[in-house]
């Protein structure tokens, strides 16, 4: 077995947290039927051809037991006009998708009409990262539009800016 140092994993995410990252909520079905979603900074493009995308969830989210069966999900990018809806996906609720503004997707999983960018993805490749998994999509639809991404930096809300 490998001895592993103890880390402090507050620590340990505050350092994380230095890096700015792009919020987007991932839209899926839930085991009812019903859209639900999650809200993710870990998003990240990974391959051109194939197209593919990934984010990491951590294992002991509710939405990860779905992931894991490897159903179809959007992935939807905020723009900063919609940092109340990054928190409206960052906790339980009975229905997350309460008041928010749907629109059809290719993949029929519905993606959040107002997000700047929406990817549609079949699910790729599920693998460990130890107490997340890495969901890897393989994008069959996309698009983008105007406005500014919101930008997740040091626990709080930002927009972006030139430097
Ligand atoms: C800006 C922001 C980024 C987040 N990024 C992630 C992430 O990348 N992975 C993750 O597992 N949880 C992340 N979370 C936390 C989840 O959104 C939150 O725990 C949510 O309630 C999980 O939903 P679920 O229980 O329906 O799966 C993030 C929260 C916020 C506010």
């Amino acid at each position: 077995m490998l001895d592993r140092p103890m880390v402090d994993t507050r620590a340990l995410r505050n350092a994380f947290g230095v890096l700015p990252t792009g919020v987007a909520v991932v839209s899926l079905h839930d085991e009812a039927g019903r859209p639900t979603g999650v809200t993710v900074g870990s998003f990240s493009s990974l391959s051109l051809t194939p197209a593919l995308c990934l984010f990491s969830l951590g294992k002991n989210q509710g939405s990860a037991r779905l992931f894991t069966k490897g159903v179809p999900f959007v992935v939807n990018v905020l723009s900063h006009q919609l940092a109340d809806l990054a928190w409206q996906f960052a906790k339980p609720a009975e229905d997350k998708c309460a008041g928010v503004a749907l629109a059809a997707t290719a993949v029929d999983v519905p993606r959040l009409r107002d997000a700047i960018a929406h990817f549609a993805c079949h699910a790729h490749a599920i693998h460990d990262g130890g107490d997340h998994i890495i969901v890897v999509g393989e994008i069959v639809d996309f698009d983008h539009g105007e406005g500014e991404a919101l930008v997740f930096y040091r626990g709080g809300m930002h927009k972006t800016a030139p430097v």
